[in-house]
């Protein structure tokens, strides 16, 4: 009965084991897996804009090398995710119109505009060294599809965060005003990165609380204020090396609590963005739709293609 399914699912979660497609699972993990992982794709794709624009006018040969070959990864993360996602029943077809009717969502950080060179670094540093904070513990979600594609993607976010790093740092060891365009986007990344963990775990702007249950179901493993307080430790060293300040006059470090005390992203601006009033999210979703739509006779030239092999095969 339905008892006894419920028990064997929770017997495989409290066990730490993987949860795979096949086995029984809660109608709500589900739904909440189809959520949090297209959210995840989307976030990719969508992510690919912000760099995409410097691609042409990178400094060097070797930096668009490198950019070109980040951007495509990138889009290589959306379709593992989409894939895991397909893995639940719905087809990416379905997820790709959801998100271009701003159904499902996608990560805030991407509806802020990429306005120097410094930014593409500033993206590596921060924006994926805070999803590698957020996606390792992933790596352990219950949900098998989900938890191994989080393994290859987390080895080359940490690549891609090891580039923003030493693309900054040439920045800063270079001329003044190259030094100055650094820290102009840290001032300008390092509040969307912060935010980009989510809403606080307490308060009164608590939205959407899916933490909770999400950890009881092993999706997460932590909090999103423990992942925020973990990426700031990690972080704040880091810009000492790059020489650059954090802006925010109040960090420092706490010796009782052994992490540094900061002054956390303004949670108003985080809802309005999510909601859709950030300052590129009509720019990213029409240039997404656009690209879908120009996209269509390839994808119409790939099916006839596979129809043409299907028939072949079988006569
Ligand atoms: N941007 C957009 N939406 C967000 C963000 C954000 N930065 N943070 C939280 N939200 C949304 C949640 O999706 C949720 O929406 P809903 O109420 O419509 O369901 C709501 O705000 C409440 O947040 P939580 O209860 O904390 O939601 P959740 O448990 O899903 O945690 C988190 C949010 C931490 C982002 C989680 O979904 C997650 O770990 N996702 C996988 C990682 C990911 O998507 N990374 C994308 C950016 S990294 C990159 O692509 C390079």
């Amino acid at each position: 009965g339905t008892d006894e399914r419920e028990a064997a699912f929770y017997a495989i979660v409290d066990s730490d084991g993987r949860i795979e497609p096949r086995d029984d699972m809660p109608e709500a993990y589900r739904k909440t897996l189809i959520r949090q992982i297209a959210q995840h794709a989307h976030s990719e794709i969508i992510g690919m804009q912000p760099e995409g624009n410097w691609i042409s006018r990178a400094p060097s040969l070797r930096r668009k090398a490198i950019l070109l070959a980040k951007v495509q990864d990138e889009a290589g993360h959306g379709l593992y995710l989409y894939a895991a996602a397909e893995t639940l029943g719905v087809s990416r077809d379905q997820l790709l119109e959801l998100l271009h009717t701003r159904r499902q969502k996608y990560s805030s950080i991407f509806n802020y505009p990429t306005l120097t060179w410094a930014d593409v670094g500033a993206i590596g540093w921060l924006v994926d060294g805070a999803a590698i904070t957020n996606q390792v513990p992933l790596t352990r979600c219950s949900y098998g599809p989900y938890a191994r594609a989080m393994v290859r993607i987390c080895k080359e976010e940490s690549f891609h965060q090891r580039q923003g790093f030493e693309s900054l740092l040439t920045l800063t060891r270079g001329s003044a005003a190259q030094k100055a365009m650094a820290q102009d986007a840290l001032d300008r990344w390092w509040y969307p990165s912060l935010a980009m963990f989510g809403p606080p775990d307490t308060g009164e702007q608590v939205s959407g609380g899916h933490t909770e249950q999400s950890m009881r179901w092993g999706i997460k493993r932590f909090s999103n204020d423990e992942l925020r307080q973990r990426f700031v430790d990690m972080t704040v060293p880091q810009s000492e090396v790059l020489g650059l300040t954090i802006p925010d006059p109040d960090l420092r470090w706490n010796d009782e609590r052994g992490h540094y005390d900061f002054t956390a992203p303004d949670y108003d601006e985080l809802f309005r963005v999510i909601k859709g009033d950030g300052p590129c999210n009509a720019q990213r979703l029409a240039h997404r739709v656009a690209a879908h739509t120009e996209g269509a006779w390839v994808r119409e030239a790939a099916a006839a293609y596979a129809a043409k092999q299907r028939a072949k095969t079988q006569t």
